[in-house]
């Protein structure tokens, strides 16, 4: 009589399938797939009786009163969680170990606590002298923060029961110890996750889980946690420079494109409230630098990106990309020699985007061929001592592809005193006549044609 219904789950991404398979057709991995221990109880559609069930309610008639949000008074990260932290809600904030995402957990922790909502800090991983340090240096606010050193999510758990805090801060998700799990293991972080989730519903409490992201980027714990939480959150940046970026990479509450940028500074992070002036300012008209106009989420942002082109007899030359995808460089750098006649075949490509900020758009692709270019020919992109600016996708014909937000690019371009700005005009699929190559010697030639160029 009963259905029939997935008995084997992924232990990597929780992909379930009705037979075991070597490879889970979810996310790939190996020999992931565990017998679901879960009852997957489904009702029969074909029963005799037809058994009493619940009362469907029409979707005008389900109340739904918008609770306020929480602030972090963190305009930055309140901005990218779609308006503050929605209570009740499970925040997953990942990064790599060292970017700050206990320093902006505290920061936020303490602002809620100064505004008159109680809060709680666990520490599952750092004593609670080393997080009282790390608070000395955020100031008052963040001394008075609540804190329990405890790894055990059994008594994490009580604790919420009885203080039940408005927003609480696990530090982090994987040092949580849970009963025969092995610690920081996919089965121990889910079954944490779970519990945490049942008792954040129930008590309406905000809770921010921080997850330490491995090597290959994935948030550790994988995907597993992901579908659990509402708002997953990635801190990044790189560890030796102070710019950090953070973004959501899913938010049931809000938009997945902001993105906020901070500066670790000796007292704690602040929010960069006008990246580009920061990013531009440093740009040199140089071969091999040019300005980018990206989109980061629905802000314009002008960041720098330069090239080196050095000859090499190693086979194969290397391709350095950091801040732009590896992918995007090596389709760019095809283009070139493919259409552009620019021979890379014997020179090591370094592509940086300066400041440490990553850009994550095909928008940056025209930037990208022209700093190789010009550190290719040696030539600078300049006209009148200022750097040029460019965006626009390249594509694999070589032409250059329409991206959004052209008139918001060009104009933070403006903004910022640079008048040369390449690139598609809004509305067009690609520049009439105007290819990759044909930027490249406008570019290059520093001189101007009619509709290519949208000068001022
Ligand atoms: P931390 O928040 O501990 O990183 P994570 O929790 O992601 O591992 O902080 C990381 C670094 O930031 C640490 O090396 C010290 C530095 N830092 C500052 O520069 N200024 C500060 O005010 C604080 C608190 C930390
Ligand atoms: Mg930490």
């Amino acid at each position: 009589m009963a259905a029939k219904s997935a008995s084997y789950r992924c232990s990597e991404c929780g992909h379930a399938a009705l037979t075991w398979t070597g490879q889970c057709s979810g996310c790939g991995a190996w020999n992931t797939l565990e017998q679901d221990s879960a009852p997957a109880a489904r009702a029969s559609r074909g029963g005799q009786r037809r058994p009493v069930g619940p009362k469907p309610v029409r979707l005008r008639d389900v109340k739904a009163e918008r609770s306020a949000r929480l602030s972090t008074s963190i305009a930055e990260l309140d901005r990218v969680l779609g308006g503050g932290l929605v209570p009740g809600s499970l925040v997953l904030l990942g990064g790599a170990p060292g970017i700050g995402k206990s320093t902006l957990a505290g920061m936020a922790l303490a602002n809620i606590a100064a505004a008159g909502q109680e809060v709680l800090y666990v520490s599952g991983e750092e004593s609670a002298a080393q997080v009282r340090r790390r608070a000395e240096r955020l100031g008052e606010a963040a001394l008075s923060v609540p804190m329990l050193a405890e790894p055990s999510l059994e008594a994490v758990l009580a604790a919420l029961e009885s203080e039940r805090p408005a927003a609480c801060v696990i530090d982090s998700v994987q040092s949580l110890a849970v009963p025969d799990a092995a610690p920081g293991s996919v089965g121990a972080i889910r079954e944490a996750t779970s519990a945490l989730l049942e008792i954040a519903k129930r008590l309406d409490i905000t809770l921010i889980l921080i997850g330490h992201v491995t090597k290959e980027g994935s948030l550790a714990g994988p995907r597993a946690l992901e579908h659990l939480v509402d708002c997953v959150l990635h801190f990044e940046g790189e560890r030796e420079r102070t710019f950090r970026t953070l973004r959501a990479l899913k938010n049931r509450f809000g938009a997945t494109s902001e993105v906020g940028v901070f500066e670790m500074k000796q007292g704690g992070l602040v929010e960069v409230v006008d990246p580009s002036a920061r990013f531009v300012g440093e740009a040199r008209p140089a071969p091999g630098s040019v300005v980018l106009c990206a989109m980061e989420g629905t802000r314009p942002l002008l960041v720098e990106v330069q090239a080196l082109v050095a000859p090499t007899e190693v086979v194969p030359p290397r391709r350095t990309a950091t801040g732009v995808d590896r992918n995007r460089l090596a389709l760019v750098l095809a283009v070139l020699t493919r259409h552009a006649g620019v021979s890379l075949s014997a020179a090591d490509v370094f592509v940086n985007v300066a400041g440490g900020v990553r850009v994550d758009e095909p928008g940056a692709d025209l930037a990208i061929a022209l700093a190789v270019a010009s550190a290719h020919s040696g030539q600078a992109l300049a006209s009148d001592g200022k750097p040029l600016a460019c965006f626009g996708e390249v594509g694999l014909t070589g032409e250059i592809r329409y991206v959004a937000h052209a008139d918001r690019r060009v104009a933070e371009a403006r903004k910022f005193g640079l008048d040369r700005v390449l690139g598609p005009p809004p509305g067009d699929e690609a520049i009439p006549g105007l290819s990759a190559v044909g930027s490249l010697k406008l570019a290059l030639s520093g001189g101007r044609r009619g509709g290519a160029l949208r000068a001022a």
